[in-house]
């Protein structure tokens, strides 16, 4: 079923320019680009975003982090996008992600992990709408 989801890169892999292998990494697994953008998320938006993470105790650090540099939302599409992109960007820890996922091949610890990804296609729908509205959305 064609699927789209939402990926970031996230700060540590725009410091590391990393952006460009990221890319091409997700095109070279047969998913389209959908839409793109870079930003710099501000506190309240980093909050608002990961929400539901509000009561952890990494908390506080991964807002910080999102907002330390920008970031680049995408929507990403393809069959099966929404799975296919988790299977993609690797376990949350990069040294449990499998190998050459985007984590495992450039992520350096779980918070500096390089990528976003959507973990199901009721927050893909979500988080899409929170960086891109429809119309900027190629279809
Ligand atoms: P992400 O897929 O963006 O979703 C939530 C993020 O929280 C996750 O990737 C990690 O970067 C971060 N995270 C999860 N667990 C921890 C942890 N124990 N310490 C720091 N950051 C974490």
């Amino acid at each position: 079923m064609q699927e789209q989801t939402l990926l970031i890169i996230k700060p540590d892999a725009i410091e590391r320019h990393l952006a460009g292998k990221i890319i091409q990494k997700i095109e070279e697994s047969g998913f389209e680009i959908g839409a793109i953008k870079k930003v710099v998320l501000t506190k309240k938006q980093a909050e608002a975003f990961y929400g539901v993470h509000r009561d952890k105790e990494f908390f506080s650090d991964l807002v910080e982090f999102m907002t330390s540099g920008p970031c680049i939302p995408m929507v990403v599409r393809g069959e099966n996008a929404v799975h296919g992109i988790r299977e993609l960007v690797g376990a949350t820890d990069p040294e449990k992600a499998y190998e050459n996922t985007i984590r495992a091949l450039w992520g350096t610890t779980i918070r500096k992990n390089c990528v976003h990804a959507s973990d199901c296609e009721k927050s893909a729908e979500k988080e899409i709408c929170f960086f891109f509205d429809l119309c900027s959305i190629v279809i």
